[in-house]
């Protein structure tokens, strides 16, 4: 009589995926835990935009001391709204990206000033915000409000073209995978479904060495089934980068000052702090050299650094000199100890690295 027992109920993707996030989340500092949002409490959406700003292109061990600074220094948005720009891009350095900081505090402003201090609590109404785009809105309309959007990174888009074995390259999938999630986002519980899928692609489903057996989509992965996840997903073949190359200037004073400038607002690295530099030219031949100096003087070269920004590799030839006094160029000079307070982008701690070794070494 086997034909009349009713199927064993099978359970969705989204249920999978939800009972191992109970059991295997990682605790991170802006999040609440699934028995607590069971529970009805739900994330700050402060915190929550916060983090996912942060967490583009960053991750999640170099975002923590950074998010724990920001709450520190200013607990709410209407605090982080208020800051001087320069404190907030300063609390931002090292992080990358800086128009990322620079669209933060001009977030924070409108939430402040149009929005009562309160985010707006759906897709639509968060993308509307500067500097918020389909990731940020949708990320932030599910954790933080529990709307079922559907959630894309970089994580996700692994766990989607391996679960699916989607062949076609990134970019172009993108709105195929973007069409799977939706799918699969349940209406139930839609921002822990986001944060395990991250979650997923974080810890089990890895690029390299997948942790397939533990994983809860393992008798549904057609990547899998195929024998071959780290195939997936299948990228676009990568243009080869650029290389810019130019000179840096690190000028010491006697009682250990350094001059320093500040970038015009606009382009890459707008109105962060350098040492002086040249031009960052593609030209092989362009400005490596002393005779591009700052000020004439006895300039030491001490070797070259690399640093990989998104559209190309930068090779700057370093040089340092030692004068007397901290006299005219234009610019500001700045105790080697008090460096931690300025607004330098990671290329300019590598270059004073590269000229003072112990410039960054714990006082
Ligand atoms: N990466 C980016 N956002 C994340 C989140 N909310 N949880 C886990 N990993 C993330």
């Amino acid at each position: 009589m086997l034909d009349t027992l009713s199927p064993i109920p099978t359970l969705t993707h989204a249920a999978k995926l939800l009972s191992w996030y109970d059991r295997h989340h990682r605790e991170l500092p802006w999040r609440v835990s699934p028995s607590a949002a069971k529970a009805g409490k739900r994330a700050d959406p402060y915190h929550v935009w916060l983090s996912e700003v942060m967490l583009q292109q960053t991750t999640v061990q170099a975002v923590k001391p950074y998010f724990a600074k920001f709450l520190d220094r200013w607990p709410s948005v209407t605090d982080l709204a208020a800051a001087p720009s320069d404190d907030v891009m300063a609390a931002w350095a090292g992080l990358g990206y800086y128009a990322r900081a620079r669209n933060l505090k001009k977030c924070a402003e409108a939430v402040a000033t149009d929005h009562d201090g309160m985010f707006p609590d759906t897709e639509d109404g968060l993308r509307a915000l500067p500097g918020i785009g389909d990731y940020t809105s949708a990320a932030v309309a599910a954790i933080a409000f529990n709307r079922p959007s559907a959630v894309m990174d970089g994580n996700v888009e692994r766990v989607i073209s391996r679960l699916y074995a989607i062949d076609a390259p990134l970019p172009g999938s993108k709105p195929v995978m973007k069409a799977r999630v939706r799918e699969l986002t349940p209406t139930d519980r839609p921002g822990d479904f986001a944060q395990a899928m991250m979650d997923l692609g974080a810890t089990i489903c890895t690029p390299k060495r997948p942790a397939c057996a533990l994983c809860p989509f393992r008798d549904d992965c057609l990547a899998l089934a195929e024998h071959e996840p780290e195939r997936f997903p299948v990228k676009a073949p990568k243009k080869e980068k650029p290389v810019r190359v130019g000179a840096a200037f690190v000028a010491i004073t006697e009682n250990g000052d350094i001059l320093l400038r500040r970038r015009i607002e606009t382009g890459l690295l707008g109105g962060m702090t350098e040492v002086p530099t040249t031009a960052w030219t593609a030209r092989i031949d362009g400005g490596t050299d002393v005779e591009h100096a700052p000020f004439v003087a006895e300039w030491e070269p001490c070797g070259v650094i690399t640093h990989v920004f998104t559209h190309f590799e930068l090779r700057l030839s370093v040089f340092r000199t030692r004068v007397a006094f901290g006299g005219e160029p234009e610019g500001w000079w700045v105790p080697v100890e008090k460096l931690d307070n300025e607004a330098l982008p990671t290329v300019m701690k590598k270059v004073i690295s590269q000229a003072i070794p112990t410039a960054f070494a714990k006082h």
